[in-house]
This record gives C-alpha cells, structure tokens and sequence, in this order.
C-alpha cells in the first residue's frame, strides 16, 4: 500500500481545530482510497515561538523538506503583536514559503451553489457562477526585496523596493498558462504597467509567453482597475496571475465576492511535487478553541493536496463531494442562515459529517 508523508504545521487560533478535522477527513479518505498517510507535526508562527523563541525553526523546515507535502492551518494573533517585525508569526509563513520555493499560489475563488446568497454582491452581477483562479507569485517582489529603515539629518525613512527577474516571471506565468489549458483558457496578467518599471518588464514577458499558448486568450489589466472590474463583472475573469503584493490584495477581495472564505482552500507550489496547502483565511483568534470554526477550507485543502501533490484525483473528487454533500445538512454558523435548511453545527461535527459522507 502507498504510503505518504505529511509534514503538518498547526499553527495558531483555529488551526489546531480545523486541522484536526481536515486530517480526520483525510484518514477516512485513505482508508476508502487504499493509501495510507503519515504524519510530522512541526511548529510554525506564534506556537513555534512561544516554543523556541522564532516562528520558524530549522526543524520544521527539515520537516517539510522531508515530507511528500506540507498541510498548514493558520498563523498569527494579538499574542504575538508585540514581537519586532523580523520575529512575527507571519515572518515564519513567508520564511516557509521562501525556504520551500514555493513560487506559485494557487487561490481559487468559487462559489458553492449552496452558498449563492452569501456573497455581498447582486445575483445579476454573479451570473450564473463564479470560479476564479488567482495565481500569485509568492516568493519575489516586494515582500522579498531590498529593504530598510534609515534616518538622516533627524528624519526617519523607509523603503521596500518590488523587483522581478524575467526568468521570476517567466515561470509563474509558466504555470498561469498551464492552468488556463486546463480551464477556460482566458488569461488575464494584473499589473501598474502604466507606473512601475517591473510591471513593463512583467507584461512583457507575459505577452513572449503568450506566443507559446496560441489557444489562450491573454489580457493586460491595470491592479486598480482589475479591483473595479472584480465587483462590476466578475465572471469575464478565469484565471488571474500577478506579482506577490498584487495577488496578496486581489485573492483577498476574489475571495470575499464569492462569500465563502471560510470555505476556500489554497496551495503554494515549488519545483517537483511538493506544495504547501492552507485555507484562505486567517487563524481567527476571536473564535479559537471554541469550536465553532468551519473546517471546509482546510478539507478541501487537503482535497487540493491530494490532486497537485499526491495525484491521487479520485480521492480528491471523493473529499469536494462529501463537502458538497454535507453543506445541504450542516453549516457552521459563518455560513449559517436561519433558512438555509441545514443544522447549526461546531468544528468537530462538521468535521465528522464530512468524514461520513467519504465513500
Ligand atoms: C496571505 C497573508 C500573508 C501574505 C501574510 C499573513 C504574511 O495575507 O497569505 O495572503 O501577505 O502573504
Ligand atoms: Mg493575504
């Protein structure tokens, strides 16, 4: 029987609670699928530091790198605010992020059928439906680049700077290109061409790719105006690529069109198989240990796992199906409505009705 081997990172908040569940879930999975699945719980963000003094110890680095693939809940919290900027949890998610490659994420924004009347916008202006692919390059640009804070003559300032290779680029456009194949083969690249000097570069680069790709359609849109058009007409985007900072801001309002953040799942991607996979959303320290978190995002990152990892697809489909299937009769209360037909229900029984519904 194969076996596969996880490096898990908890995190903090809630991601203790919906990783439990998510794993829950991927037990059962295997068992019907005929694999088997190990685990190594390694510490990432605030709990790594409240252990070891820094949000990412070289163990778990060791740890992912030794892993088949990496599941991740969530880091952060006001635990931690007054740590120096260099030492926050969020310094341990980019820190993984850099140390594993990981040069491409993949933020889907869908709406789940059941879900169509808790996205904030008018149905007219959802259409039909709603499946965007924002894929945002993750290890370059301005959360890398040259940076400091500096004083002179009495005045303090400070600087980050984005800057992009052409072969950075190239490789994340890489695999835009290669995901729009697999879809509706609309491509559009985000970018400030119209101000920044890496966005010409970007554009240009985009527009050689394209060459490759006669089947897709490629378009060029400005950030500010791809922020307008997200809320005016979202169904012309499929697939959306652009740098870490754009990506971070765009996948964030993507994600809340579709009114179910707490329902979507992502994965960052490197050379070779190895992929980190994380819910959208954040650790939710006001929630944590209380049991009512939705554990569906971290599910279905596991579901993601499963197909760009471990390409194990059926048992993918298996994992969307039962999540599918168990919103018709239990939400948690940040997709509840008093008329949504289905039961009110915590982490953990969300967890086990997914659990039952894998087949
Ligand atoms: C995200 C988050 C992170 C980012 C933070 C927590 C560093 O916002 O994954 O989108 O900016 O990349
Ligand atoms: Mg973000």
């Amino acid at each position: 029987m194969k076996n596969y081997k996880l490096a898990v990172l908890k995190g903090d908040g809630i991601g203790p609670e919906i990783v439990d569940q998510a794993i829950q879930v991927l037990n059962k999975t295997a068992q019907a699928y005929g694999f088997s699945v190990s685990y190594d719980y390694a510490l990432l963000g605030g709990a790594a530091i409240d252990a070891t003094g820094v949000p990412l110890p070289q163990e778990t680095i060791d740890a992912c790198k030794a892993a088949d693939s990496v599941l991740l809940g969530a880091v952060g919290g006001p635990k931690w605010d007054s740590q120096p900027g260099n030492n926050r949890p969020e310094k341990g998610l980019l820190g993984i992020r850099k140390a594993l490659g990981l040069y491409a994420n993949l933020r889907p924004a869908v709406i789940f059928a059941p879900l169509r009347d808790a996205s904030p916008l008018k149905p007219e202006i959802i259409g039909d439906s709603l499946d965007i692919m924002v894929v945002r390059e993750l290890t370059g640009g301005i959360y890398f680049g040259d940076r400091g804070t500096e004083e002179q003559n009495g005045i303090k300032s400070a600087y980050d700077t984005e800057r992009y290779s052409v072969p950075e680029v190239e490789r994340i456009a890489r695999v835009a290109f290669d995901m729009a194949m697999k879809r509706d083969k609309r491509l559009c690249s985000v970018d400030k061409a119209n101000v920044l000097d890496s966005s010409r570069l970007w554009r240009s680069v985009v527009d050689e790719m394209a060459k490759e790709y006669p089947e897709v359609t490629v378009s060029h849109l400005y950030v500010d105006n791809t922020a307008m058009q997200l809320v005016r007409n979202p169904g012309q985007f499929d697939v959306i690529v652009t740098s870490n900072m754009f990506g971070d801001i765009l996948s964030d309002e993507a994600s809340m069109i579709s009114g179910s953040i707490g329902m979507l799942a992502s994965a960052s991607l490197g050379e070779g198989g190895l992929g980190l996979y994380e819910p959208i959303h954040g650790s939710a320290p006001d929630i944590a240990g209380q049991d009512a978190a939705n554990p569906l995002a971290t599910i279905l990152s596991v579901a993601m796992l499963l197909r760009y990892s471990l390409n194990e697809p059926a048992a993918a489909q298996a994992i969307e199906d039962a999540v599918a299937k168990a919103l018709t009769q239990a939400r948690t209360r940040d997709i509840y409505t008093e008329s949504c037909g289905a039961k009110l229900v915590g982490c953990r029984e969300m967890g086990d009705i997914v659990s039952g519904l894998i087949h």
